[in-house]
């Protein structure tokens, strides 16, 4: 018969995907061996080990024997909360498959299951249940003795808000870990455990103290972030926001518009809308140049089609890439009609984040190069701003009075190219490979 107690190395055995788990020195510093932490918030470089810790550390606690609190008894009832499905079932599935099922290795400790309620119970009494904050409401519980929040950073207010409350009534614990991003709840709790409040713990870890990762890739990871998100994202600075997206443009105004002279090229083109701008840009994809520009408002779009069609063939173009949405999609077809080839990328918060962030690297690192002359995208760039919002998200955008037109079209232009390179270079790669 296995041990029932409160045993973590017994129960370790499976943690680490059918493997033992052992946990490196940092995940026994801050996270196991911090049982005491009422708040335990850790703010974790990616890929530093921290879904592991926290499911390792999920299941120590479901065992835990029943504890008093103001006069009652409580068994442990802990949530597994994430921001949205996919991240929860990356907690939750392993959770669940040390348990439920028959060959499962803690098989001897499950009671029972509810699968749609995403809820096992322990025959020592524990339960655990899993939580998606994607729905706040359904974070509404009682009794609840500890939470544990992976990606923590990312989680919205309203779904703080729902489980907290049930946690003060049962003194319970919250262990959120994440990545030292955003203004919300993660960070002021984080910023509570750096101050003296006893129930607090709270800590930094970078990526680095993974004891085997990879430099290499770290390395790749450095030269497509900008500084400041490598800071954040693998060394756990919460790095200091001042909204301006764009930083050593200076630098990248050093080249000259120049007439095609049989490089590749490709156009990056945002359609105006209303009293805005259409603007095309042409980038010579194998020096990072842009190289020409049209810009114009207020042009009929059975007008525009030809002028942009006109560009896209003194450079012969490989593509031109727009906004697929809104007015996108007819003036797509005007350009195709003009023998263009033409790929439409819909612009979301989402794709919008990408293609600045892209731009913002390439900038940075001084990999792309602009006409020292275009004073309208120098300032446009200038001006742009990022705005993180409740949650982590960011959004993007420009002074009232300003555009951005300029911006998104060569954002486009830039992170096509360097695709388009990448993928050269990786075909390159693999020639050698085969016939090397
Ligand atoms: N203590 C450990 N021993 C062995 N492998 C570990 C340990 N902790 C994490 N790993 C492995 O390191 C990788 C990254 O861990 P993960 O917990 O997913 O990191 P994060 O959630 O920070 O991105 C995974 O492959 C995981 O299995
Ligand atoms: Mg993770």
């Amino acid at each position: 018969m296995k041990s029932l107690t409160y045993d973590p190395p017994i129960v370790w055995q499976e943690i680490n995907d059918g493997n033992p788990y052992t946990p490196w020195s940092w995940q026994e510093e801050h996270v196991h061996s911090r049982v005491d932490a009422k708040r335990l918030i850790l703010a974790c470089g990616r890929r530093s080990g921290k879904t592991t810790a926290i499911k390792a550390e999920i299941v120590r606690e479901a065992l835990k024997p029943q504890e008093e609190h103001f006069g009652m008894l409580h068994s442990p009832y802990i949530y597994v909360i994430a921001p949205n499905y996919e991240l929860t079932m990356k907690v939750w599935e392993p959770v669940w498959n040390l348990f439920v099922g028959r060959a499962a290795p803690l098989r001897h400790l499950y009671k029972s299951h509810d699968k749609t309620r995403k809820l096992i119970e322990l025959i020592t009494g524990g339960r655990i249940q899993a939580k998606s904050a994607d729905d706040p409401t359904g974070l509404q519980g009682d009794r609840v003795t500890a939470a544990f929040v992976d990606e923590a950073q990312d989680l919205n207010p309203d779904a703080w808000a729902s489980f907290m409350p049930a946690l003060a009534d049962t003194d319970g614990r919250l262990v959120a870990i994440g990545i030292p991003k955003g203004k919300g709840n993660f960070r002021t709790y984080w910023q509570i455990g750096q101050e003296d409040d006893d129930r607090y713990y709270s800590a930094s870890v970078t990526s680095l103290e993974h004891p085997y990762i990879d430099h290499e890739d770290l390395e790749e990871f450095r030269r497509d972030l900008t500084e400041a998100q490598f800071r954040q994202q693998y060394l756990a600075e919460w790095v200091e926001d001042d909204g301006q997206v764009f930083r050593n443009i200076d630098d990248c105004f050093d080249g000259d518009w120049a007439e095609p002279n049989g490089s590749q090229y490709l156009m990056g083109l945002d359609i105006g809308k209303m009293e805005d701008y259409t603007v095309a840009y042409v980038i010579d994809i194998k020096k990072m140049h842009i190289v020409a520009r049209d810009r114009f408002n207020g042009l009929d779009y059975t007008l525009l089609g030809p002028r942009i069609a006109g560009l896209y063939k003194k450079y012969n173009c490989q593509t031109v890439h727009l906004d697929g949405s809104g007015v996108g999609e007819p003036v797509a077809d005007i350009l195709r009609n003009e023998g263009c080839s033409v790929t439409s990328f819909k612009f979301s918060n989402q794709s919008k984040a990408t293609l600045v962030s892209t731009l913002a690297a390439e900038i940075e690192h001084g990999r792309v190069h602009f006409p020292k002359d275009d004073e309208i995208l120098k300032k446009e760039l200038e001006l742009f701003e990022g705005v993180v919002l409740a949650g982590g998200a960011v959004r993007y955008g420009h002074p009232v009075g300003y555009h951005d037109d300029s911006v998104m079209a060569a954002g486009l232009a830039v992170m096509k190219a360097k695709k388009r390179r990448n993928t050269s270079s990786m075909a390159r790669r693999s020639d050698y490979l085969t016939f090397g």
